[in-house]
């Protein structure tokens, strides 16, 4: 059985509550009716949902123990090793007393090659992690509920001009039952619902949005695009409180090559979504034709600009039927360079492993969390759809959902994170 740690709300200040975790504090949205003392669930910093007390007793004095034995854990592998070169030992020391680098420290840091070098920066990221931000991890259950996109990005599979793309919409029932199943069997509490830019089914999420909040304790995220500020408004009405949209690069003239539109109207769509209120999880894919280390660094820093809650780098990864096809995906260290500087420059951030960095190389979950990430995100679409959302080559294999919730599980313990939702693996 698993188990995720329940908080106790000890103050509330202007709907915003302060929660207890065995003497660690965080904060988070309270909902209405949430009341001093209460046991209650957060995520995303928001609160989900409020537990009996003797439930909430039970599960923390399950708890108790674990706490801190994770925590030791994480300490412990978490120790930098110190680099021989002293300008990246300089740098290094720098960055984890919180300064701000320099655009030529950060290069420096990206184009980095020589392994000892390479170790220390993301042993340093991760000790920075936990020491600013703790071992709490989170795992969002993504729904991939249509392939159906306007757009056509150079290296999507999804894009609308490949005609070999079997297309589909999932239906309102088969969307509540995946999050009913993710939620309500598998204990996530966050949702992301992602589809490509399908804006007629777009204007049908709001509904299926205020069914699937009747059912689910979860706080959802939408990363649908560029839907618009009316679709956008109606999706926070609904209770959607997160959106993950991504700018794919911040240089603005590789932007416009690969998708034949402004970045100006991506980046205005995230500003609104963020003063709307919603939760932002942004960010671009490492390894396009023509980046530079450069963009990569503006990257990050206008995900920060953007007020980023989560940030999101991935690889690039080849699709054989996009214009794409013949340009190759980067090395993994490519992408954990950025994970390990993105660490740096926002040290509260929940940093995300992706799914494609994950498809580069088997240990690449691993590492990501070992160079300063804390966050995952599982696909909880069904398999029979799943294998047609293929974004890039090997995206849709994945086991079933149940098998990599334990995966994950067990590789959270091992590192020594706390799991903020999907709970943890019971030793026998
Ligand atoms: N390689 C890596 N990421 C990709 N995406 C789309 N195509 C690819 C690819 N070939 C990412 C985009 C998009 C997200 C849903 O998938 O960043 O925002």
């Amino acid at each position: 059985m698993c188990y995720a740690i329940p908080g106790q709300v000890v103050r509330i200040d202007d709907g915003l509550a302060e929660i207890d975790y065995f003497g660690e504090r965080k904060k988070a949205i309270a909902a209405a009716g949430v009341q001093e003392g209460d046991f209650v669930y957060a995520q995303a910093g928001i609160i989900v949902q409020t537990l009996p007390a003797g439930q909430a007793r039970k599960l923390l004095s399950y708890w108790q123990n674990i706490f801190p034995e994770l925590k030791n854990r994480d300490k412990e592998l978490a120790k930098r090793s110190p680099s021989k070169n002293k300008l990246l030992e300089k740098t290094l020391l720098t960055a984890m007393q919180g300064k701000p680098l320099s655009d030529a420290e950060a290069l420096a840091l990206l184009n980095l090659e020589e392994k000892n070098e390479l170790q220390s920066l993301y042993s340093s990221a991760n000790e920075y992690r936990c020491k600013t931000i703790g071992n709490s991890s989170c795992t969002h259950a993504i729904i991939e509920f249509t392939n159906n996109c306007v757009n056509d990005c150079a290296y999507c599979g999804i894009r609308k001009s490949n005609a070999a793309a079997q297309r589909y919409r999932m239906t309102e029932q088969e969307i509540l039952a995946a999050a009913d199943f993710a939620c309500n069997k598998l204990g996530f509490k966050s949702l992301v619902l992602q589809g490509g830019e399908d804006p007629e089914y777009a204007k049908k999420l709001p509904a299926i949005i205020e069914k699937i909040l009747l059912k689910c304790s979860t706080v959802i995220f939408v990363s649908i695009g560029e839907a618009g500020e009316e679709t956008y408004d109606a999706l926070w009405n609904a209770g959607a409180r997160g959106a993950l949209i991504r700018f794919e690069t911040s240089d603005r003239q590789l932007y416009s090559e690969l998708h034949g539109s402004e970045l100006s109207e991506r980046v205005n769509c995230i500003e609104f979504a963020q003063k709307k209120g919603f939760q932002i999880v942004t960010g671009g894919i490492i390894g396009l034709p023509g980046q530079t280390k450069q963009s990569i660094f503006d990257d990050i820093k206008l995900c920060k600009q953007l007020k980023a809650e989560m940030y999101s780098f991935g690889p690039f990864i080849p699709h054989n039927k996009t214009p794409l096809a013949n340009h190759c995906a980067p090395k993994v260290d490519e992408v954990l360079k950025v994970i390990s500087l993105t660490r740096f420059i926002d040290p509260q951030a929940k940093i995300l492993v992706t799914t494609a960095l994950e498809k580069l190389a088997p240990q690449a979950r691993r590492q990501g969390f070992l160079a300063g990430a804390n966050s995952l995100m599982l696909s909880a679409t069904p398999p029979e759809y799943l294998a047609k959302y293929d974004l890039y080559a090997g995206k849709t294999n994945q086991g079933a959902l149940e098998k990599e919730v334990r995966i994950a599980q067990e590789l959270l313990r091992e590192l020594g994170r706390a799991p903020s939702d999907i709970g943890i693996i019971e030793k026998d």
